[in-house]
This record gives C-alpha cells, sequence and structure tokens, in this order.
C-alpha cells in the first residue's frame, strides 16, 4: 500500500513537473521563433547555411567575365560526373558579368545579360536545384561591381527579392564603388542592409562578405553573414596563395561553428600557376583553416592529378570536420609560429583527433620539428597517419619530418590507448 502511494504522489509529482516542462518548452520555441525572425538573431542563420565551411565552384578565378548559363550547366554536368558534387562540391556560384549593364526601366530590377543567360537565371537555378546543386550569385554593396554593372547600394531590399524569387540560394556581396561610404560603420551598414533585406525575403540565402579585410571584416561579420573575405584577391601563384594563408593563419579565433568562416579566397588548384605541390599545400592549407573548399578552376578540363587533389577526402574531411574549429599556428623552436617560413599548425577535429600540418613555405628542403605537447595533446602514444601518402607511423613525443619547399606534410594524429 504504501508502496502504491509513494507511487502515486509520485505520478502525481511527474504531472505537475511535466506541465512545468511543457509549458518552459513552448516558452523557449516561442523564444527560438522569435530569435529566428529577429534580424539581430546572430548565429542562428549560420549554423543553419554553413555548419560547416560551404564548397563548390565559382566562376570569377578561371573565366573572369565568360560567364553564360551554358558555361555553369556544363560544370555542374562535369562535377557530377567527376565525383566532385557527390564529395560535397555541391554549390555553384556565378561571380561578377552575369547582368546586363542597366536595370529594367520599369521595375527597377536587374536584369541578366539576355545573350549569356537567354532564359534567365531562374532557370538555371531550376537546372541546378534538380541536380542537386545550390546557386550562388555575385552583387556588390556599391553603386556598381567591381567590372562595372549595376550594384545593389539602395536597391538592397528589390535585389534581395528578385534574388529570392529566381531561387537563388547564396550571394557574394563584393565591396567595390561604394561611393565614398569608406568608414567602419559605413562598412558595417552596407553589409547589414543586405544581411536584413535576405531575411526579409524568407528564403535562406548564404551571405559571403567579400570586403577584403578592410576594416577587420573578421570583428563584426558573424552577425551579419556565414563567410568572410579576409584578405584581397587571390591570383594564380605560389607567392599569393602565400600572401592570403599568411593574413588568414592568424584569424583562428574569429571563425567556428556557428559564427562563420574566414575565407582566405577561391582555390587555384588546376589553373596552371602552381606546381602540384604548390597545390596540394594550398588545398590542405585552406582545409586546415576551415576555409571554403572553392574550386576556381576549369572543372571540364581538369587534370587527373588535378582532380584527385579536389577530391582527397580525408583532406576534405578535415575542412568539414563537425567541430569547426581553425587550425592554429604552433611556435615552432621556441621561435613564434611561421618564423623562417616554417610552419606548424594544430587543428582539433571531433571525436579527439588532431591534424597537423608542417609546412615549409621557403625554397630549400628543411626539417620540421614539434612535438605532441606542443600541438596540444596530452601524454600518451599516437599514430601520425600523413594524409597525403597514406604512411602511417607512431610517437609518443616527436612530430617530425624533412619536408620540401613549398610542401607540406599533413598528420592526421589519433590517440593509440585503448581506454
Ligand atoms: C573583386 C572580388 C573578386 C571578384 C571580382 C569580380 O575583385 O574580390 O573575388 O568577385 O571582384 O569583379
Amino acid at each position: 500500500m504504501p508502496q502504491r502511494l509513494r507511487t502515486s504522489t509520485t505520478t502525481r509529482r511527474l504531472v505537475v513537473v511535466g506541465a512545468v516542462v511543457a509549458v518552459a518548452a513552448l516558452i523557449l520555441v516561442a523564444g527560438a521563433v522569435a530569435l529566428r525572425i529577429s534580424p539581430q538573431a546572430p548565429g542562428a542563420s549560420t549554423a543553419r547555411l554553413a555548419p560547416t565551411p560551404p564548397m563548390g565552384w565559382n566562376s570569377w578565378n578561371h573565366f573572369g567575365c565568360a560567364v553564360s548559363a551554358d558555361l555553369v550547366e556544363r560544370t555542374a554536368d562535369a562535377l557530377t560526373a567527376n565525383g566532385m558534387a557527390k564529395l560535397g562540391y555541391d554549390s555553384v556560384d556565378i561571380d561578377d558579368c552575369w547582368m546586363s549593364r542597366q536595370r529594367d526601366a520599369r521595375t527597377g530590377e536587374l536584369v541578366a545579360d539576355p545573350a549569356k543567360f537567354p532564359q534567365g537565371i531562374a532557370s538555371v537555378a531550376r537546372y541546378l536545384h534538380a541536380r542537386g546543386f545550390t546557386l550562388g550569385i555575385y552583387e556588390d554593396a556599391g553603386t556598381a561591381t567591381c567590372a562595372g554593372f549595376p550594384g545593389s547600394l539602395g536597391h538592397e531590399r528589390l535585389d534581395a527579392q528578385t534574388f529570392a524569387r529566381w531561387g537563388v540560394d547564396s550571394l557574394k556581396y563584393d565591396n567595390c564603388n561604394h561611393d565614398g561610404l569608406s568608414s567602419k560603420a559605413q562598412y558595417i551598414e552596407r553589409y547589414v542592409a543586405m544581411r536584413d533585406a535576405l531575411r526579409a525575403t524568407g528564403r535562406p540565402i548564404l551571405l559571403a562578405i567579400c570586403e577584403w579585410g578592410v576594416h577587420q571584416v573578421w570583428t563584426w561579420a558573424g552577425d551579419v553573414g556565414q563567410t568572410w573575405r579576409t584578405t584581397h584577391d587571390i591570383s594564380d601563384s605560389y607567392m599569393s596563395m602565400l600572401a592570403n594563408f599568411t593574413v588568414n593563419v592568424t584569424l583562428a579565433r574569429y571563425a567556428g561553428s556557428g559564427r562563420g568562416w574566414n575565407d582566405p579566397d577561391m582555390l587555384e588548384i588546376g589553373n596552371g600557376g602552381m606546381t602540384l605541390t604548390e597545390e596540394r599545400t594550398e588545398f590542405t592549407l585552406w582545409a586546415a583553416m576551415a576555409a571554403p573548399l572553392i574550386a576556381g578552376a576549369d572543372i571540364e578540363s581538369l587534370s587527373a592529378d588535378d582532380l584527385a587533389i579536389y577530391s582527397n577526402a580525408q583532406v576534405i574531411a578535415i575542412d568539414q570536420d563537425r567541430l569547426g574549429r581553425q587550425a592554429v599556428p604552433i611556435p615552432v623552436g621556441g621561435l613564434p609560429a611561421g618564423s623562417g617560413g616554417l610552419w606548424v599548425l594544430s587543428k582539433p577535429l571531433a571525436g579527439g583527433d588532431l591534424a597537423v600540418v608542417l609546412f615549409n613555405s621557403t625554397d630549400s628542403v628543411q626539417t620540421i620539428s614539434t612535438t605532441t605537447s606542443m600541438v596540444g595533446l596530452r601524454e600518451g602514444s599516437f599514430e601520425l597517419r600523413e594524409v597525403w601518402s597514406g604512411a602511417v607511423s607512431t610517437t609518443s613525443g616527436a612530430i617530425s619530418s624533412v619536408v620540401a619547399p613549398h610542401a607540406v606534410e599533413l598528420f592526421r594524429v589519433s590517440s593509440q590507448s585503448t581506454g
């Protein structure tokens, strides 16, 4: 009896507790809904739109202004045919020069160049969506794009609505011709205007901020967009890639899951200006930095070697790791990180593994050495798997390699303890 009594008292308590929990849950849900529709909600859209760094293709590095529906659709088909789509390259992005020189005289809307996009942008969006891709487009937070086409400054609402109506999924928003609105506050204002305009459409559209790092975009962009360019434009050379790396690598603490991603610009792999070693280095460094992996080459004519770089699933997994941490640079031999052109990077991964990069940016062969404790591991025995060669070794301390000029070694480090 006492047992039953206790049970029924417990049951009543449970009912009361349950009701309280249900009401609390309702309040939380209502709060979350309010948060989602609030134009000020930081992080919420990033967690949804870019839980890991975006992957895909963009027309600019290889094709410049020579964009067209035909190119975009053929590129999507090539990404499917060569296996890259399956590996995560699912965003197909049209950069500058897709527009007509004038807005529509009656509606004020942007107009796609009818020679390049005879069926319009919505038709390209349908083509991509039917094949599992998203569509990215380009505009500018000034009076004109960098190539001189109509800008969105003062037209944010209308342009965002137009993009939403066409089925656009992401917007790269550039910074040319900004009409003297050049203070930090004015920068933020111009980008927030487009953020709010995109949100007001009700269509989830990723905002890729492209202000080239002018006003320390990494300090404010987490509340505005999902990715932000930290550097000036990359070009197809080792020195340019190295320059962008050197800026971006110092900014690890500003990036991460739910906040957004530092973007050192699109990949040049396959464009001919770097050796295969340098291309592997670019891919490795970008992955370690949890950067967007946006191929900037002619996908239809990639060599087998370049395709193999873009398709290295283990490197992609490090970039896309769900912990969402950007690698931090580690001092080498008691000197500040990067001293003498020698770099050690350490990126914690979900599940306790670590990615460690040894990067020799110099023109001569170098030995680069660190230790498991320097890269942030506790004592123990570890397996080192060099991701490009597949070579496996074990260590309980030293991580050291002779690294060729401009080359990297990328280790996935796992604990060997069975406990
Ligand atoms: C700027 C951007 C580039 C590209 C061009 C297009 O330079 O930084 O990435 O979009 O404009 O004109």
